[in-house]
Parts: structure tokens; sequence; C-alpha cells
């Protein structure tokens, strides 16, 4: 393996290296408003419950939706959306209907009110599970209490943001499950 020479950088640039993928398209809806917007900063916190938690800022219109409503749909959209990822992170539901002007399905959900995104690979309905750090952190935390997965493809093509505009494209895969015990599957 090799050792890397490494030199001290800028703090508010590290989220180049950190920063979690793949984006996702957040849907809400509330009082007969139904939004979208892109999210890049979200991790997944537990298996059972299936714990997902998201920084979503309070100047975002869909703040208010997903707050009030206590619910989201997270959606996964592949790189062919990538123009539309980047469109819809760049305007907000307050002034304009997003899925008429980015051209999405919607698809009514099982469980919450917000809809699925047709177009996306993959939609995860959610509930809040804990709102304790929304006041200070803007972070909700989230019990998915539904999956909706395309079977095909098996490897999509997500796109992961580095920040600065740029992103990085997953798809290539490497398999070492043989090497794993089992139990950290
Ligand atoms: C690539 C990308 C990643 C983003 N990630 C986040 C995020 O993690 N959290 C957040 O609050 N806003 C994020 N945004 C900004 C929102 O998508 C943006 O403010 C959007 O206009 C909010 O829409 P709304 O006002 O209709 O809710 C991101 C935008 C882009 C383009």
């Amino acid at each position: 393996m090799k050792r890397y020479h490494k030199e001290d950088y800028p703090l508010e640039q590290i989220r180049q290296h950190l920063e979690p993928g793949p984006i996702v398209l957040v849907s809400s809806a509330w009082n007969d408003e139904i939004n979208i917007m892109t999210m890049g900063w979200h991790m997944m916190m537990e298996f059972t419950p299936a714990l997902f938690g998201c920084v979503i800022s309070n100047a975002n219109h869909s703040f208010e939706l997903i707050r009030m409503s206590g619910e989201c749909v997270i959606n996964v959209p592949t790189l062919d959306m990538a123009d539309v990822v980047v469109g819809i992170g760049n305007c907000t539901g307050g002034e304009i209907d997003k899925f008429e002007k980015f051209g999405l399905t919607k698809t009514p959900a099982d469980i919450v009110s917000a809809p699925l995104i047709a177009e996306c690979y993959a939609s995860f309905e959610c509930r809040l599970y804990d709102g304790s750090q929304i006041p200070k952190y803007n972070l909700f935390i989230w019990d998915v209490v539904k999956a909706h997965v395309a079977p095909t493809p098996k490897h999509p093509k997500t796109i992961h943001y580095k920040g600065e505009g740029e992103f990085r494209v997953a798809g290539e895969t490497l398999n070492l499950r043989k090497k794993f015990r089992p139990e950290i599957l």
C-alpha cells in the first residue's frame, strides 16, 4: 500500500473528501403544497428501525413542509438526471411547481403524504423519528417506513456531490464479501 504525503487543508473544504452520497431528491407535502429539494448531507444511522439522518436548512422552503408534516420521501436519482438535480437545488418551491418545471412524475406513496418521484430508481418513505436536533443543527432523524427500489439496473450510476459544483459518479463495484466476518455484513 502506498503512503501519502499530506499537507494542511482548509477546514471549510473537507466536504470535498467526506461528503456522503448519493445525492438525493427530498419530496415533501403539507397543506396541499408539494415540493422537492436536492440534498447531499445525509447518513444511515441504524439498521432496525431503519434510521436515516439528514440536514435540511431552515432557509429552504421544504423545511416548513417537512417539519410540519413530519414526513418526506428520499428519492435517489441517477447520472442521467444530473441537470435536473442541480436545477431543483437552484430554485425554490415557494415560487414554482418543481414537478411541473422539471417534468417529473408524482407517484402516490403507500404510507406518507409526500409523493415518490417515478424517474428516480429508489424512493424511501420516511416518518420523523427524532426531532430533538432540528432546533440546533437542522438535523432530522427519520424512520424509513417503506422502501421502493427498482430491481434493475443492479448497480445504478448515482452521483455524489463533492462541493464546488463537482460530482463523483458511482457505478463501479468491488465485492469483498468473502473477507467479512458474517456478523458485520
Ligand atoms: C448538489 C446540491 C446539494 C445540496 N444539499 C443540500 C443539503 O444537504 N441540505 C440542504 O438544506 N440544502 C441542500 N441543497 C440546497 C437546496 O437543494 C436548495 O436550497 C433548494 O433550492 C431548496 O429548495 P426549496 O426552497 O424549494 O426547499 C443542495 C443543493 C445542491 C444543488
